[in-house]
């Protein structure tokens, strides 16, 4: 393991693959390249993480949430757990990062503290946590308790990563030495004990697991609210966005760089990386086809939720060719819904355009174009400031996955915007970040 990259010779973009498959749009699982059959499919998925690796993508990435029904979007029906599908691909890939979602609301630190140092073990430093607060109080149904609001969920979400990082830092790096000589298997004094005593969790006792190969997994965090960006500014290694308007983007870049040197942080130790939903055809006229076919496939219902759950508010009774109605804050997800309701009144949506939009991309940035127009795009952004990278979510899978793959990246190579390929081992090589150190005890 290397423990930190070879610095390129300019300044390169980071990509995550979002993996929400059959496919980020509402319509993309009816696609003739989307793979529906045998689900939840592993060979998809295998299939998905070793072109990731092909084209040296940084990590694939997998959201999670706890609602299913038939209205729900079609990728979150149903699926696989996301650590355990991890540690499957592990198996199969050596240099691809991988990031799972685990809710700070809906877990103990104890277990999800366990379950990425083990995945960073069996990857051999390539775990990452996305760090969650879960938006919508439906996700309580199947734990049978009350939704915490969005204040006291980023309260909760403070404590459950310093109890983890606590946990994580129980062992020494060098604890488990071994020595059959000596008839010692761990080494004296390595163990710390940790004690955290907070006002949601306590945690008096050590974690079972050796210090992982990262020191911490990479920590991602994506809730772009006030609260979100504190919470991020503090203990986020990436940042994961919703942006679709450049100078929008980039005040958002700006103060969330500005917030980490606040924290005393260097503003390249967090990433900024945008969610961005490219529509790719060999032609433009191809492009506008299979986005126009995407579209024609939408389940109505199914889109009604997703936009409804957005804005915070059941939009079915408003009328689709009337404006987009305003919406008062709610307790679920604060930074969307104001970030979709900013780009309805900055473009002058419908309802029905707007339906539209976040069937397709959830309000994310949705290029539909050749290879070099979206390679164009993601220069544009990247070197305007707006961005560190990209999470990259296709409208289907695998067929647009490995368009971007085959088709855009090696422009961005072409380019020197992207690397050609690996040159560390550990995901936080390729980020360009640090190994997390140990602090120093001195009461063991
Ligand atoms: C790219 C991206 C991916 C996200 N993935 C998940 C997810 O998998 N599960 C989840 O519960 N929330 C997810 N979120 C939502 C946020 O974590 C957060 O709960 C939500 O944005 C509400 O917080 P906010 O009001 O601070 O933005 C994601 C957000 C973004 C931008």
């Amino acid at each position: 393991m290397t423990q930190e990259a070879e610095p390129p010779s300019r300044r390169q973009m980071r990509l995550g693959v979002f993996v929400q498959a059959p496919g980020h749009h509402v319509g993309g699982w009816r696609h003739p390249d989307a793979t529906v059959e045998g689900w939840p499919n592993l060979s998809l998925m295998q299939h998905i993480a070793a072109a990731a690796e092909r084209g040296k993508f940084d990590m694939f990435f997998l959201g999670d949430g706890f609602a299913t029904g038939y209205d729900e979007h079609p990728s979150t029906i149903g699926k696989f757990e996301p650590l355990t599908l991890l540690a499957a691909l592990a198996m199969g890939t050596s240099r691809i990062g991988l990031a799972a979602t685990a809710s700070t609301t809906y877990a103990e630190p104890y277990h999800v503290a366990r379950g990425f140092a083990s995945l960073d073990h069996i990857s051999g430093g390539r775990a990452a946590w996305n760090v969650v607060t879960t938006a919508y109080a439906k996700s309580s149904a199947v734990f049978g308790r009350q939704h915490p609001p969005h204040a006291e969920r980023y309260a909760i979400a403070e404590e459950f990563v310093e109890a983890c990082r606590l946990l994580w830092d129980s062992w020494d790096d060098d604890a488990f030495i071994g020595d059959k000589t000596a008839g010692r298997f761990v080494r004296p004094g390595s163990l710390r004990i940790p004690s955290f005593k907070g006002r949601y969790f306590a945690v008096e006792g050590a974690l079972n697991v050796p210090r992982s190969p990262q020191g911490h997994p990479v920590l991602i965090q994506a809730g772009s609210s006030g609260p979100g960006q504190a919470l991020a500014a503090r203990i986020a290694d990436v940042v994961f966005t919703a942006q679709n308007d450049l100078a929008e983007a980039r005040a958002f870049y700006d103060g969330m760089k500005a917030q980490l040197i606040r924290q005393g942080r260097s503003a390249q130790s967090a990433l900024v990386m945008p969610g961005v939903m490219p529509v790719i055809g060999r032609t433009e006229q191809e492009a506008r086809e299979i986005f126009a076919e995407l579209n024609r496939n939408i389940d109505t219902a199914q889109a009604f939720t997703v936009l409804s759950e957005r804005l915070g508010a059941d939009m079915s009774p408003h009328p689709l060719d009337g404006p987009v109605p305003d919406v008062p804050e709610t307790e679920h997800l604060k930074s969307r819904a104001a970030l979709l309701i900013q780009m309805a009144r900055r473009e002058n949506l419908t309802l029905r355009d707007l339906f539209y939009r976040v069937a397709a991309a959830r309000g994310h940035l949705l290029p539909v174009g050749t290879p070099v127009q979206i390679a164009d795009l993601l220069e544009r952004w990247f070197e305007a400031g707006a961005a560190d990278g990209f999470n990259l979510m296709p409208p289907f899978f695998p067929g647009q996955f490995d368009a971007f793959v085959d088709l855009v990246v090696p422009i961005l190579q072409e380019r020197g915007l992207f690397r050609a390929d690996y040159t560390g081992t550990t995901l936080r090589d390729h980020l360009g970040l640090t190994r997390k150190a140990r602090p120093q005890f001195t009461d063991h």
